[in-house]
């Protein structure tokens, strides 16, 4: 996969690309990333990405044509066809669902506004997709593409080195698309410690009864502390079964 990131300050994205999932999905060759600077693409001496907002009120709005030269030489680089994706807090809400719709495309382009926005004719013309990470406003697009960049990287079939954990994290389980649920909690050594100690099922080596006490685990979690994924799982006999016990 290929995400190319138009920012105005690109190396906050290129920090995020060095490190852990994201840094091991690049040395494999699962995913590249690639920077854009729009200011690069701007004319005149003071290279101006920046204007005063028509109408008046505070801020300043990002102008069209820095924007569209930079995602033109970004869609110049590859002949694959980019999905552009502007992050921005009026988005449709990042989901694990939406994180695995955007993973299976072949290139996306991440545009990332500052100030007050993008000037919305750019918007209207180049932008496939709007995406917001929460209903909180930073004041860039950067750290939401850098969450973008993590997510979908996990899932590049080969970024994680137990196959298993991107399906048993949190939200992770119904590949089929549903909400998910929880994670359960998770023990390592020492068994005992003045913390507390290891609940003794995880270590009977019965894997049925591990298993069964995880899920409940999830559930009774969910259920506490997400009640709306709950309610939007669709939960199985077995699984209310676990719940009532
Ligand atoms: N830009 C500023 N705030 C944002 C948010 N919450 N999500 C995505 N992009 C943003």
């Amino acid at each position: 996969m290929r995400i190319d990131v138009i920012s105005l300050f690109p190396e906050f994205v290129a920090a995020c690309a060095g490190f852990g999932v994201v840094g091991r999905a690049r040395e494999r060759g699962l995913l590249s990333l690639h920077g854009w600077n729009p200011r690069d693409y701007a004319e005149g001496n003071y290279r101006r990405v920046d204007d005063r907002p028509f109408g008046g009120g505070p801020g300043m709005v990002m102008m069209i044509e820095p924007l569209r030269a930079a995602i033109a030489a970004a869609r110049a680089a590859d002949p694959a066809p980019a999905r552009v994706v502007y992050l921005s807090p009026q988005g449709r809400r990042l989901d694990q669902a939406l994180v695995r719709e955007l993973a299976g495309r072949e290139r996306l382009l991440l545009l990332c506004g500052r100030y007050e926005g993008v000037d919305e004719r750019l918007v209207a013309a180049e932008v496939d997709d709007e995406v917001s990470i929460g209903d909180y406003v930073l004041s860039g697009g950067e750290l939401p593409a850098a969450v973008v960049i993590d997510a979908v990287a996990r899932l590049q079939a080969g970024a994680l080195n137990d196959a298993d954990s991107a399906a048993q994290d949190s939200f992770g389980a119904e590949a089929g698309g549903g909400p998910g649920l929880l994670d359960c909690p998770h023990y390592t050594r020492p068994v005992s410690h003045p913390l507390g100690d290891v609940p003794e099922v995880l270590l009977s080596g019965n894997h049925a009864d591990i298993a069964r006490w995880r899920r409940r685990q999830a559930l009774l979690r969910t259920r506490a502390r997400r009640p709306d994924l709950l309610d939007r799982a669709g939960l199985s006999a077995a699984d209310r079964a676990l719940l009532a016990d």
